[in-house]
């Protein structure tokens, strides 16, 4: 009578713990079975009515039922918490692959407007040189016909290294000064030195003065320098490369014109404005956007290119400036405060 009690009990206990699906029912269920009024307990409790001699073997059923009892409960268990652990845990996930937020960031306008004029340069031959933001004071200075005096070679004016700086890969002309650059017109006379001519780079970059940030100054910022030299390149090629340029940025209808100036290193020297019908606000105004003219015959004795044989043109321009007339900014210092409220409106999808 008590074996066929336990046998049931076991039997029951294996067809229900399977079906048990949370740590609660699990724990109702085990009352029922083990709890002080439990089935198990209950049949215990009859042990006292047992003759004696049957005892050892009914004790013998009970412990027996008892451990089949335990064994399935345990196995009911692991798989119950098992399950609550993976609930937890959420979906499983393969973390190689791409990340569902498919937001891009995009390019900086910055960026956007120094591509595209390093592309218009690209179309007509030009290739893009690069040189370092750190140079030496031969490079920025004297190679390009810079005097000793000139004011941006003073403590004041420009970021110097330390005297004691070292730098392995800006290689030195003597025991010259190491300082961020002012202009990427440095990277002209890398150039002359590695390349023979015919030689048209396009060289975009970041440069270096001291100044008080205002609308329209920042101690950092970005130039794009130009330089074609081969034999015999007159005005007339500067000039009509220049007009190719603003056209490709500003639109066909632009014009340029060549305003005599000075720099260093370019003779004659000009600063070039431009003037466009369909710019807006700015329309219908000469506006000044860059420094140019012949490479002086000075520059090309640094470099030990004869200038009897060979002539050339050179331009640098502000990147910022740029961009502030086409998109229509007042304050360069915005580009420079990833406000993403600010960059939103340039979104250009990242190619
Ligand atoms: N380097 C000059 C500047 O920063 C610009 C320039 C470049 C002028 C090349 C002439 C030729 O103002």
């Amino acid at each position: 009578m008590i074996k066929e009690q336990l046998e049931s009990i076991v039997s029951e206990v294996q067809v229900r713990c399977p079906e048990l699906k949370t740590r609660v029912e699990f724990d109702a269920y085990k009352s029922t079975i083990s709890g002080p009024k439990g089935q198990l307990t209950e049949v215990m409790k009859l042990m006292g009515s047992v003759p004696k001699e049957d005892r050892p073997v009914m004790g013998k059923s009970i412990n027996e039922a008892k451990q089949q009892i335990q064994s399935v409960m345990e196995v009911a268990l692991a798989r119950i918490e098992d399950s609550e652990l993976l609930a937890q845990l959420g979906p499983s996930i393969d973390p190689s692959l791409p990340s569902p937020d498919l937001s891009q960031g995009t390019i900086h306008p910055i960026a956007q407007v120094r591509d595209s004029v390093v592309d218009l340069f690209h179309r007509i031959g030009f290739a893009v040189a690069e040189g370092s933001e750190l140079e030496t004071e031969y490079y920025c200075f004297d190679a390009l016909n810079i005097p000793a005096d000139h004011p941006a070679r003073d403590m004041q004016d420009s970021y110097f290294m330390p005297e004691s700086c070292e730098i392995s890969n800006v290689s030195k002309f003597g025991d010259e000064r190491y300082l961020l650059r002012t202009h990427t017109s440095s990277v002209q006379i890398r150039t002359l030195l590695k390349e023979k001519p015919p030689i048209r780079i396009i060289a975009p970059g970041r440069c270096f003065r001291r100044d008080t940030p205002d609308a329209t100054h920042s101690a950092n910022f970005h130039q794009i320098e130009g330089l074609y030299v081969d034999e015999q390149v007159s005005l007339i090629d500067l000039k009509s490369t220049l007009d190719y340029f603003v056209k490709g940025i500003f639109g066909a209808k632009a014009k340029t014109r060549l305003r005599p100036s000075f720099f260093p290193f370019t003779e004659p020297s000009f600063e070039m404005d431009f003037y466009s019908p369909d710019l807006g606000k700015l329309s219908h105004q000469w506006i000044e956007i860059m420094g140019c003219g012949m490479v002086d015959p000075e520059v090309f004795k640094s470099v030990e290119l004869d200038p009897e044989i060979y002539s050339g043109f050179a331009f640098g321009m502000g990147i910022e400036r740029i961009a502030m007339i086409l998109q229509g900014v007042d304050d360069i210092r915005y580009y420079y405060q990833n406000d993403i409220r600010f960059l939103r409106q340039f979104t250009e999808s990242v190619s």
